[in-house]
């Protein structure tokens, strides 16, 4: 059986609205933007249990929270998660088959390409901030879902990898979907909005992160959860979203913003001081920390990358655009050891370590001029409603 590597997309809220909290959950009205910065997973098949390592490419405290990541349990990567829970899905198949035909198929894909390995080798390649509130951990379980997906021969659809990954992490779906898409609900009910026109932002980021159920319980204590949401996609927020940058500022908004901003008092003061710049807008980036910040187009966000990253508590600004690509498969190898090293990874690795502060960062060149309507495989549905499982 082949190695698989896929990618998926760091997401970016241009809306957040958010209704009161519905048993352990808040309901939202949300459009999503895929950036390009890629999480990149790569699945083996081995003989022992799943296991996974990771590489952190986020510039000099890299090593640190690499090693911290590859600390913890298996388990509690989402990327193993997502693996693991496609393996279970393999083994189901396998034995309805050996029931139906009272004997065990050797194979689980309807090609018959392939045994059933005991676990999965998962090799992650981490380009998107931890904890940044651009879903770094849920395009880490979308790349691995589309492997997995690949690798075992499973033939899942576009809709049943979102079913799945909506069960992984409110975010998922958009990270698996791509493009601009709207989310209503608790994220679990997901419409791709159609071809945007690129944006360029300036992705700020801080040294500590926030913890999303914190700022959501801020949020509660406020009680700053709107009594009636958008049960549909507004005309006018369609328009905004897929139009041109000097449009899409007047739709920005997040719900969450004021919480993140009173529970982190520099972000208060870095969000001052790029509204006084002339960027055309700025937003906290989901729960934040990470402030995204809306340039005219890629040079204007190279020279607002440069001033902004010069004001203090700001440990490093990050260049990039969107709409691209959702999770799609990057390679299909053969065994590791013969497996050439991509192009794609070589340049970013250079671009990361040759480049200052303002460099159209951690983008994944596979991806990164696409349009968003490459397919990235299943087909996708239009809506995708599902049952809501609670953490
Ligand atoms: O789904 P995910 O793991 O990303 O959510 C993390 C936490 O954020 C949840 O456990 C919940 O506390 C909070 N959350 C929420 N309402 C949402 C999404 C997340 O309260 N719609």
């Amino acid at each position: 059986m082949k190695a698989v590597t896929a990618s998926a997309p760091a997401k970016l809220n241009l809306v957040l609205q958010v209704g009161r909290l519905e048993d352990g959950y808040h309901p939202l009205y949300s459009i999503f933007e895929a950036l390009n910065m890629r999480e990149t997973v790569r699945v083996t098949p081995c003989a022992g249990p799943s296991h996974v390592h990771t590489t952190v490419q986020l510039g000099p405290g890299s090593k640190r929270i690499e090693e911290a990541i590859n600390a913890l349990e298996p388990q509690q990567n989402l990327a193993v998660k997502a693996g693991e829970r496609l393996l279970q899905e393999a083994q189901k198949r396998m034995q309805q088959a050996r029931c139906a035909h009272n004997q065990g198929p050797r194979s689980i894909g309807d090609d018959g390409a392939a045994a059933l390995p005991p676990g999965l080798e998962f090799e992650v390649l981490k380009r998107v901030p931890m904890a940044g509130g651009m879903a770094g951990g849920s395009a880490d379980a979308a790349a691995a879902l589309v492997a997995v997906n690949e690798l075992l021969g499973l033939k899942l659809t576009m809709q049943q990898l979102l079913e799945i990954g909506a069960e992984l992490g409110a975010d998922v779906p958009a990270c698996l979907m791509g493009g601009t898409s709207l989310g209503l609900r608790y994220g679990d009910q997901m419409t791709k909005l159609g071809h945007g026109q690129t944006h360029h932002w300036v992705m700020v980021l801080v040294r500590n992160g926030l913890s999303t159920p914190a700022v959501f319980k801020t949020f509660d204590t406020h009680q700053r959860g709107r009594e009636k949401l958008p049960t549909s996609l507004r005309t006018q927020d369609r328009y905004k979203a897929l139009g041109p940058a000097t449009d899409l500022k007047h739709l920005l908004t997040n719900d969450l913003q004021a919480s993140a901003l009173e529970m982190r008092p520099d972000l208060a003061r870095i969000m001052t001081r790029i509204n006084h710049t002339d960027a055309l807008a700025a937003l906290v980036s989901g729960s934040g920390p990470t402030i995204a910040v809306l340039a005219r187009d890629g040079e204007h966000a190279q020279q607002l990358a440069q001033t902004i990253s010069e004001f203090a508590d700001v440990e490093d600004c990050l260049c990039t655009h969107g709409p691209v690509v959702g999770a799609r498969v990057e390679t299909l190898a053969g065994p590791a050891a013969t497996e050439k090293p991509r192009t794609d990874v070589t340049a970013t690795e250079k671009s990361r370590t040759d480049a200052p502060a303002t460099k159209e960062s951690q983008t994944d060149p596979a991806a990164t001029e696409k349009p968003c309507t490459d397919a990235p495989g299943p087909q996708e549905p239009q809506m995708l409603t599902l049952a809501r499982t609670e953490e």
